[in-house]
């Protein structure tokens, strides 16, 4: 096989979703003429019931052997949050050094925005992944006390800023966008976010000349996104600014069930992993009504990262070309729709492109 994929369905609607994408993988194999090898790991909150463990100990050398990760969701009413995402997601992010997350946000058709001016909406985060508030530096002290404390550490190292800082603008270099524009709050964090600000600028002015550079405060910038996310290109934030702000964006084009997101490590010496923005969704689980376009549009971005970037934009393409016609729609953007019925005709708009 040209690639070899490993497949973490997880929890909830994750299954449900992911057999969408791979349905519209296998649509893509046929037609641009590349093969998959997909192998599948059942490493979630069953799994952990089961061996008292998200994965087993060897996890990440397994899966340090493939090209990439598509991964659905993870969450289960059984087993604490902390648990599945510090013993799954995170170590995948930290382990295989994805300090890039990516997110697209961009209006889709006949998605209505819920913005006044309703012009189109098109820019793209980045996200520092590896370290910063998301640390497990800390403690609690005198619990049950009065006087209890929690002390949470943010860890902003200079490698760690100046990295993502490059891929933000390199991708801005290689697609043509003009602007970064940093979010901060080092006016009351002012130890980890006036590193941020000092090495982002630097590598900014020292390196990518050639660009437009701003820098707000988060709290500001959120307004921003709401008043003229028309005037953004590239935004480049700390895990937990970049966290809130890029559900923010999915929130003004049309929701979860439509944001994709790749955990990104540009070296290419690890794989990289692509999955949904949105969680386990235990709400509608088991319904077969999840939208699985933020699935389907993470396994695109997963084929654009391994260099099929011929099939990642038909994949898009195809999802733009259902919404268009506005037929087939699920529930979460106003439809009746099944899980299986928004797969199966984003994998015929493929076909008849
Ligand atoms: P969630 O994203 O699972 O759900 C939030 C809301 O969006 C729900 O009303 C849900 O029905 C809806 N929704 C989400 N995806 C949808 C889709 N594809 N189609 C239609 N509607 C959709 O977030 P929530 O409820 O905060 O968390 C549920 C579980 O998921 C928790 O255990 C949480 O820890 C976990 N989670 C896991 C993530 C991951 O695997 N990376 C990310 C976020 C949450
Ligand atoms: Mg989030």
């Amino acid at each position: 096989a040209d690639y070899r994929i490993a497949v973490i369905a997880g929890d909830g609607i994750g299954p449900e979703v992911m057999d969408e994408a791979l349905k519209v993988l296998c649509e893509a194999e046929q037609e641009e003429g590349f093969s998959l090898e997909v192998q599948a790991f059942p490493w979630n909150s069953e799994y952990y019931l089961e061996h008292g463990r998200m994965m087993p100990e060897d996890g990440l050398d397994t899966l340090q052997t493939f090209d990439a990760i598509l991964f659905g969701a993870i969450g289960d009413a059984r087993v604490p949050d902390e648990v599945t995402i510090w013993e799954l997601i995170m170590p995948i992010r930290k382990g295989f050094r994805q300090y890039v997350n990516f997110r697209p946000v961009k209006s889709l058709p006949g998605i209505p925005s819920p913005l006044a001016n309703g012009e189109d909406i098109d820019f793209v985060i980045f996200r520092e992944n590896a370290e910063g508030e998301y640390s497990d530096s800390g403690g609690r002290l005198y619990a049950g006390q009065e006087g209890e404390i929690a002390i949470q550490n943010t860890i902003m190292t200079r490698t760690g800023v100046e990295r993502i800082t490059r891929a933000a603008c390199r991708y801005a270099e290689e697609h043509g966008l003009g602007k970064v524009t940093s979010a901060t709050k080092s006016n009351a964090v002012i130890h980890a976010n006036k590193l941020w600000d000092e090495h982002v600028r630097r590598i900014v002015e020292e390196e990518f000349g050639g660009l437009q550079f701003e820098q707000y405060y988060v709290d500001a910038l959120a307004a921003y996104f709401v008043q003229r996310p028309q005037s953004f290109d590239v935004v480049l934030a700390s895990n937990l600014f970049g966290d809130i702000l890029s559900d923010l964006g999915s929130g003004l084009v049309g929701g979860l069930g439509l944001s994709p997101s790749g955990n990104i490590n540009p070296e290419k010496d690890y794989p990289s992993m692509f999955e949904p923005v949105h969680g386990s969704a235990p709400d509608i689980a088991g319904q077969g009504i999840a939208n699985p376009i933020a699935q389907i549009w993470s396994a695109a971005l997963m084929l654009e990262h391994l260099g099929e970037k011929r099939a990642a934009g038909r994949i898009v393409k195809a999802i733009e070309d259902v919404l268009a016609e506005g037929k087939v729609k699920t529930r979460d953007i106003g439809g009746t729709a099944t899980t299986r019925e928004m797969g199966s005709a984003i994998g015929e708009a493929f076909k008849n492109q």
